[in-house]
């Protein structure tokens, strides 16, 4: 069997994304491992989980250091942890051109719509707002640019009458815990494939 593709978390509170990703992991036939759950914020309640579980964890507060300088921390801990690709979950810093760059087409991250809409924040009440009739969830590479990369799995669901963005928020999370760690067992599994045939 070859070897499981090991993969870096980048979390910033919660934490429930990097937490199904976890469990995910249990499968015997799941082509990743989750080697590193790293925080922007030495707080954050899925650190705690992380640890409970036996991942290694690793944290440092952004607060008061330049982004480049703050990316080439956790990019340090990554790449000693010997992180393959990188799963943003809940990750709520902008990420540096050159971190981006420095792990090109091995960072996805999950955002809470149906991109190309509603990129960045408050993405539940604008969906709303605008009447839409369906919300979900999307899985992309993630490039330089914010919530922009090319999208590899997306989940929809409905927006019922009196929906509010929480209730809305709850419908769409369900999906994020199934969506996830699917997209990224596909994408996993492609980098062990290419590596077979390189
Ligand atoms: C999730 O809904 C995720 O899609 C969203 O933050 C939440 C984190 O929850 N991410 C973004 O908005 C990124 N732009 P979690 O910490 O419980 O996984």
């Amino acid at each position: 069997m070859s070897p499981k593709l090991r993969v870096g978390v980048m979390i910033s509170g919660r934490g429930s994304n990097m937490a199904s990703i976890l469990a995910a992991t249990e499968a015997p036939d799941c082509p990743f491992e989750v080697v590193l759950v790293a925080s922007n914020n030495p707080d954050a309640a899925g650190l705690a989980f992380a640890d409970s579980k036996g991942i290694a964890i690793w944290a440092h507060d952004h607060r008061g250091m330049k982004r480049a300088e703050f990316d080439r921390l956790i990019d340090a801990a990554l790449r000693g942890a010997n992180v393959e690709m990188v799963a943003l979950a809940g990750y709520m810093r902008l990420l540096s051109s050159e971190f981006v760059d420095g792990w090109k087409g091995r960072i996805l991250n999950i955002h809470p719509s149906l991109l190309p809409k509603y990129k960045g924040l408050d993405t539940h009440a604008r969906a709303i707002e605008a009447g839409d009739s369906e919300a979900g969830c999307s899985v992309h590479v993630v490039t330089p640019e914010l919530d922009d990369g090319p999208v590899v799995a997306q989940a929809r669901v409905p927006i019922l009458p009196g929906d509010t963005p929480e209730t809305l928020a709850e419908r769409v999370l369900k999906e994020e815990h199934r969506l996830y760690p699917a997209a990224l067992a596909k994408c996993a599994a492609d980098v062990i494939r290419s590596r077979k045939s390189a």
